[in-house]
């Protein structure tokens, strides 16, 4: 296992274009992971094995504080593929190194629509699972099928399905830490598996006949402005790149890592108690009868829209979405933040709670 597949472990290497937020920082050591074969000969090396792991996707939801101790693993296994077309569904297989939107790309290029509302959104197939990224009213958990992933214990491959993955809003057991002293046979019950698995495929469940998801208001809009109730898949993807290249930062361009906080969930008696003294609030209700805010309003409310703590500043167009102006340090990242939800907390008595993983 893994005799063919030589370790090159890299030393120093620049994070910078390794993270949406272009954040300037180093790791001490980095390795390329392109199958499970690396991962294999890493526990095999007598030096590195059973020493920490920070494992890498797109780098898109992570505030870098400093130069990256633990060895980084960047996931780069590529590959996309069909598996199965049945007469219900049609299931792709990508591998965890493969570009998000490169992927959502491909199947439209291949007649297998579905994923077409969660288009450019950033980061890797490896990532999307860990906190099950969504949007326009698609989550990852709507077209999931499978993923198999490596304990970076033992090596051992396991396949997870929907159930395993424990998916909520923006959360999955890959978000959780496992508990204490957790053998391996308990894995694979759905426990916390951060740090402890690396995500190496994900199979996509792209249902049969297609129908385009139009619920979101920002799609309702594009539907009534062009008079095209009846969209393509391709079509749907065009209003979805359009609706976020108008609201959102490209990180090529402003470092970010989209969202910045999660959308708070409240009961319906603090949402009317909060109502009552802001009239103008945005809210939504949710099935299970509690009701969830938009954070970018409140965010707004306490009138943070372009304010900048050094270098790292709020977005313009979407006061959800931190930024760095250039040159910003994680830290500057982290303090923006914390006035942010001490604001909220004083003004709403609400806490937000942070999307990104701080490094
Ligand atoms: N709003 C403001 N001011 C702002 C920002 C937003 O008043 O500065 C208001 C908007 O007018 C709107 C409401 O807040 O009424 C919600 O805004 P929007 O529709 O832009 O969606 P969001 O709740 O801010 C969520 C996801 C996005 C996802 C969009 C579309 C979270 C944390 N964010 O944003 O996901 O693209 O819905 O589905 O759930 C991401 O997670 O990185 C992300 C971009």
């Amino acid at each position: 296992m893994g005799d063919n597949s030589p370790m090159i472990v890299e030393h120093n290497v620049s994070l910078a274009p390794h993270n949406s937020f272009g954040i300037v920082a180093k790791a001490r050591e980095l390795l390329r992971v392109r199958s499970e074969d690396d991962v294999r000969a890493l526990l095999a090396d007598r030096e590195r094995a059973g020493q920490p792991v920070f494992v890498l996707g797109g780098g898109s939801n992570i505030v870098i504080t400093g130069d990256v101790r633990p060895l980084v693993l960047k996931v780069e296994i590529p590959g996309i593929r069909v598996v199965d077309d049945g007469p219900r569904a049609t299931i792709v297989e990508a591998g965890a190194g493969e570009n998000w939107h490169r992927l959502v790309a491909w199947t439209l290029e291949h007649d297998l629509p579905g994923l077409e509302n969660m288009a450019l959104i950033p980061g890797t197939v490896g990532a999307s699972p860990v906190q099950n990224v969504g949007a326009y009213g698609v989550e990852l958990q709507d077209r999931f099928e499978s993923l198999d992933a490596i304990d970076l214990r033992t090596g051992r491959v396991f396949t997870l399905d929907a159930g395993q993955c424990g998916f909520g809003y923006r959360d999955s057991v890959f978000k959780h830490p496992p508990p204490e002293g957790a053998d391996d046979g308990e894995l694979v019950r759905g426990m916390g598996l951060a740090g402890r698995a690396l995500i190496l495929r994900v199979r996509f469940r792209l249902p049969k006949p297609w129908k385009p998801v139009l619920d979101y208001a920002d799609l309702q809009r594009k539907v009534a402005e062009t008079g095209i109730a009846r969209p393509t898949a391709r079509q749907v993807f065009d209003w979805v790149v359009a609706i976020r290249s108008a609201k959102l930062p490209d990180p090529k361009v402003i470092g970010n890592a989209g969202s910045f906080f999660k959308n708070p969930t409240v009961t319906p008696e603090q949402c009317s108690d909060i109502i009552a003294r802001e009239p103008n609030i945005v809210h939504y209700p949710m099935p299970d009868g509690s009701v969830k805010l938009a954070a970018g309003w409140l965010i707004d409310a306490c009138g943070w829209k372009g304010k900048s703590v050094g270098n790292a500043g709020v977005y313009e167009r979407q006061a959800l979405v931190l930024v760095n102006r250039g040159g910003a340090t994680g830290g500057e990242v982290v303090t923006l933040a914390r006035a942010i939800q001490t604001s909220v907390y004083e003004r709403f008595g609400i806490r937000l709670e942070p999307e990104p993983v701080v490094v």
